[in-house]
């Protein structure tokens, strides 16, 4: 499918951008992290408090656009069950204006635990630890552990919450990466080439497990009736809008984009490795984030990439937690969506203001 193939067939589903109430302020403060990226919300805030509250919906409306708009933001130490996590990312997705067809994801390698029944998926390094074995192919390069969470699927999910209760002493660290700046970073005659192509995404690291015999690929539906097959592949645009924004951003992750599909095998690598080291090697679009047990952290899956961090013992120590993640709309290009930084009034990132400078330097010489 073309750009606007696949523009078109999900231009139904468009909803206006949305601007934040600030109904949270007040109650609930909180404070960037990194300028272009994350925000933390006061120590002792809770959750459960927000799902409660008698303005909830005026609460979680703002907290929606807060999460699109600074990719991540983090609660710490959460007395939350996987019930309450559940239905805190639901929330924000359903009164966002995600489509009626999309629930909660169910992987398709997660299995239904007694602990904490279905929809969830486990984060564990000791799961991770038998999956691992037998990979011959894996970087030295931590950084290609980036992606966006299974955008092999035909609708991913829109709002993704971690939490982890069981910790290394130091270490297990995770990343998050704008997708927005990392947009705003290509020149305007790239983008609008970037902008044209749509790329192939696959989880065929989960087909490769399958068949060694290490798990089984739940066919579906996972959460949305486009979620079907063991295929686990698809398509989508190179460049997305957020429609809780309407920001541009990139959608392509080392993790699961295997190739542009209207380039050539050479081109669409070399393509798509300039796309991936505007993530990998630009530490001012990423938000690294030190987790205490029970923290939560809730990011925009639209417009953010996480990597996690394996630089601790795992004979010696485990990191365990729970994932719940919402579907939510066919991604899709609205080629009058804006960028970040044009929408905030920001300046250019700062080669570009000093090549631009420089070309009007010399003509005037
Ligand atoms: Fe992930």
């Amino acid at each position: 499918m073309t750009v606007e193939q696949l523009t078109k067939a999900t231009a139904a589903l468009k909803i206006q951008p949305l601007k934040r109430n600030f109904s949270l302020d007040a109650l609930y403060p909180s404070f960037k992290v990194q300028p272009h990226i994350g925000t933390e919300f006061k120590r002792g805030i809770q959750i459960r408090d927000l799902l409660k509250a008698p303005n909830a919906d005026e609460l979680f409306l703002d907290l929606a656009v807060l999460i699109a708009e600074r990719n991540v933001v983090f609660f710490r130490d959460q007395d939350l069950n996987f019930e309450e996590q559940k239905e805190f990312v639901d929330r924000l997705g359903k009164i966002s204006g995600k489509p009626a067809t999309s629930g909660l994801h169910s992987h398709p390698i997660s299995e239904e635990s007694d602990e904490f029944g279905e929809k969830n998926y486990e984060v564990s390094s000791v799961k991770n630890k038998t999956l691992e074995q037998g990979r011959r192919d894996r970087s030295e390069f931590h950084s290609r552990g980036f992606h966006s969470d299974v955008t092999f699927e035909v609708v991913p999910p829109d709002y993704t919450a971690l939490r982890l209760r069981e910790l290394p002493p130091e270490g297990g660290d995770t990343l998050w990466a704008s997708s927005y700046e990392a947009y705003d970073r290509l020149s305007p005659a790239f983008a609008k080439f970037v902008e044209g192509l749509t790329a192939f995404h696959s989880g065929d690291g989960f087909i490769a497990l399958e068949k060694a015999g290490l798990v089984k690929i739940n066919a579906g539906p996972r959460g949305s009736p486009e979620d079907v097959g063991t295929h686990l592949s698809t398509s989508h645009p190179v460049v997305r809008t957020n429609p809780i924004t309407g920001w541009k951003g990139l959608y392509v992750s080392s993790g699961f984009t295997k190739r542009i599909n209207e380039l050539s095998k050479d081109e669409s690598d070399v393509v798509l490795q300039h796309l991936f080291n505007l993530y990998f090697q630009n530490h001012d679009l990423q938000v690294r984030f030190k987790w205490g047990k029970h923290d939560v952290a809730v990011w925009d899956n639209r417009s953010a990439l996480h990597a996690a961090t394996a630089d601790f013992d795992a004979d010696a120590f485990i990191r365990v937690g729970e994932r719940a993640a919402s579907l939510g709309e066919k991604p899709y290009l609205d080629p009058n969506s804006t960028s970040r930084r044009v929408a905030l009034g920001l300046a250019p990132p700062t080669a570009r203001r000093a090549h631009l400078a420089s070309l009007a330097a010399e003509g005037k010489k």
